[in-house]
């Protein structure tokens, strides 16, 4: 980034902006070397709209046409009646407010970048006015609760999210699911675990850190102009990467995979399931190395434990 002097005025801003009418001359990358205020309205406009709201659409048409194709995975052995605990009552709950947040989140950030182009025309000015503000409320205090359950969520699944043996060879064949057979994983297969360390940690971490800025909350920050383009900048994007990535998430946890989303609201998965997506994770469970069961909860009525667990 390049940056040239402010030109001195007056101003009403308080502060260390005040008399700083004008910015000084930056170049952000994509930007030509103009005020700040002009360059980040460059990159929004002319980057951060354009390709991720092509990025999304991508994704989108990826999923549809790898749906059309491929349809949903799994389900080709027949259910055994026994049941193993994927996910107790708390990790679900934990996931259910993040995934809530973050849909909120994301249905109020799309409004903001892209509802001037496809609502406003349809609603009008008024209508569309109050919706924004209210979505722009809504995304500023969800925003802090979708931190506090992104940290649960990495600390509650980290371990479990750990490489090991056979992860690279998932990798390598798609897990199966380009064509063949599903290849043996753990409790979360590679695929899984890229996700929660890209897309959880990495993209997670930074969306919340610049969006915390954006809050004003952080201490010890100046908030000025730039320094709140620049969190804009950087939160647009790796909102609208995290968005992308979370699109094939979302597709894997309902419509994908037949009975990931029922593991992931009952918490119980049939052995049948597990067997055939979790391979590594049963043998384990079989052999006694991890409990069938982690939580207090009673198993449904209508289930058994799985062979060999009592
Ligand atoms: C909004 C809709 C969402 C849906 C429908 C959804 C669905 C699911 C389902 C069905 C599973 C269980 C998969 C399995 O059994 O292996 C799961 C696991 C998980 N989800 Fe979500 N999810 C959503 C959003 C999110 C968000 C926003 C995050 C984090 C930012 C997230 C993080 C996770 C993690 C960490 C796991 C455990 C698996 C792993 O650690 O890799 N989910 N989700």
């Amino acid at each position: 980034m390049r940056e040239t002097g402010a030109q001195p005025a007056y101003s009403s801003l308080p502060g260390a902006e005040q008399g700083v009418l004008i910015q000084s001359m930056v170049q952000y990358p994509g930007s030509r070397l103009t005020t700040a205020g002009e360059a980040w309205r460059q990159v929004r406009n002319q980057w951060i709209i354009p390709y991720g709201g092509a990025l999304l659409l991508v994704a989108v048409l990826a999923l549809a046409l790898f749906y059309w194709r491929r349809g949903p995975l799994g389900g080709h052995l027949p259910d055994t009646g026994r049941r193993v605990e994927r996910f107790t009552p708390f990790e679900r709950s934990a996931h259910l407010l993040n995934a809530a947040s973050f849909t909120v989140l994301a249905i109020s950030g799309l409004v903001m970048a892209f509802g001037k182009f496809v609502l406003l025309p349809v609603i009008g000015s008024t209508l569309f006015g109050w919706l924004t503000y209210a979505l722009k409320t809504a995304h500023n205090f969800v925003g802090p609760l979708f931190a506090v359950t992104l940290v649960i969520m990495i600390i509650t699944f980290v371990r479990d999210n750990l490489p090991r043996a056979g992860d690279l060879g998932w990798l390598v064949r798609a897990g199966g699911m380009i064509g063949g057979q599903e290849v043996p994983s753990h409790r979360f297969n590679a695929g899984e675990k890229v996700l929660f360390w890209a897309g959880v940690l990495v993209l997670g971490g930074i969306v919340v850190g610049s969006g915390l800025v954006l809050d004003k909350v952080l201490p010890g920050l100046a908030y000025l102009r730039g320094d709140m383009q620049v969190a804009h900048m950087i939160h647009a994007a790796a909102a609208m990467l995290m968005m992308a990535l979370f699109l094939g998430h979302i597709y894997m946890g309902t419509i994908g995979t037949r009975g990931a989303w029922q593991g992931m609201r009952t918490g119980w998965v049939d052995e049948a399931w597990a067997a055939e997506h979790h391979a590594l994770w049963l043998a384990d469970i079989r052999a006694g190395k991890i409990p069938a069961q982690r939580s207090s909860e009673p198993m449904p009525a209508n289930l058994s434990p799985v062979e060999g667990t009592r």
